[in-house]
Order: C-alpha cells, then structure tokens, then sequence
C-alpha cells in the first residue's frame, strides 16, 4: 500500500511533464492556481519514489452554477504501477481535500481513457466529448460532494 502524502508543486510538475504532457514545454506544466495555498498537491510513494501524482484546485466552472466548486488536474500514475491502487488513493486524497474544505463539487476535464475510472467513484460525465488541442478528447466529469 502506497502513502499519499502532500507535495512541493515542482515535485508534481515533474511527472505531469513525464506522463502527461511529454511533447509540452515544462512551462506548460505549470497550472493557473499552482501556488494557490488552499491547492493540494499530492503523491503516491510506494517506497521513496514518487510514481504518481494529483492536484486540486478551488476552480469554478463556467457553466457549473453550483459553489465552492474545486478542479481536480494533473492526475497521473506510472504505467509500471497502474492498476495497483494507487491512481484511486490520489483521488481519495483529492476529494477529501475538497470535503475539508466544504467543497460542493469536483470537477475535471477527463481524458476519454479514463473515464471510467472517474466514473467508479461517482463523477458523471456532462455533455459532450471535446477536444483539447495537443491532448486529445475529453469529457466534463463532475463528482457532487452534497449528495
Ligand atoms: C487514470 C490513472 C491515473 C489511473 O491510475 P491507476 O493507478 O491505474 O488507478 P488504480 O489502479 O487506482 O485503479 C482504480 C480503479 O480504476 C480502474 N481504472 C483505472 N484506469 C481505468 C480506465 N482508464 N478506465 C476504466 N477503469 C480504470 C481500475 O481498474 C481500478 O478498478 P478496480 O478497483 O475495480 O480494480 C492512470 O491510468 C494514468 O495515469 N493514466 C494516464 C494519464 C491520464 O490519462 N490521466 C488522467 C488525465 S484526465
């Protein structure tokens, strides 16, 4: 079992570059809200290495009415250690950030990969698939932190 523990933003930076954003200049890891200090910025250490990654950030969505509404970004897991566990204890570590913080929603742009794996804990896809220049397609996916 991995410990989640919070992390400097240039630590995450690192994978996001890595896993997410490989053809994007470092520059380009850098998020509006990263030096937020209610933004959590937390890692996955199995042992002493950092394998995966997950921010969240007091965001609003432009059409999401409902507030204080929170962005989770920069999710991201090593392919030598997905399907181990650790991509949902990030996630959990995100929306319990949120929950602290009496967030009343999380929402985030979703790679169409995955998102299922957002979809096994409670986000719902709101309408349609988008494109991200550079990234890919897309799905607005938002978790209901209320119900
Ligand atoms: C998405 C990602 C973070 C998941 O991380 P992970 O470490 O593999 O996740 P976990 O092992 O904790 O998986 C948790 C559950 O989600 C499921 N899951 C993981 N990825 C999934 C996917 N792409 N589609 C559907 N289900 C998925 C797992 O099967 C597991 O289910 P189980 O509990 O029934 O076994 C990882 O695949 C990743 O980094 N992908 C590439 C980067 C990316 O697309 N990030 C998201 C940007 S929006």
């Amino acid at each position: 079992m991995a410990d989640i523990r919070s992390i400097p933003v240039k630590q995450a930076r690192i994978l996001r570059h890595k896993i997410l954003r490989p053809n994007q200049s470092p520059e380009e890891c850098i998020y509006p809200g990263d030096d937020d200090q209610r933004t959590g910025h937390f890692g996955a250490f199995p042992n002493d290495a950092l394998v995966g990654i997950a921010s969240i950030f007091p965001e609003a969505h432009p059409e999401l009415a409902e507030s204080p509404a929170w962005r989770i970004r920069g999710m991201a897991t090593e392919i030598e250690v997905r399907g181990e566990g650790m991509g949902a204890l990030l996630l959990e570590a995100c929306i319990a950030h949120a929950r602290e913080q009496n967030g009343s929603i999380i929402w985030c742009n979703a790679r169409s990969t995955v998102t299922g794996f957002y979809g096994k804990y409670g986000f719902q896809p709101v309408g349609d698939e988008f494109p991200l220049p550079g990234i890919g397609p897309h799905y607005l996916m938002v978790l209901y932190l209320d119900q």
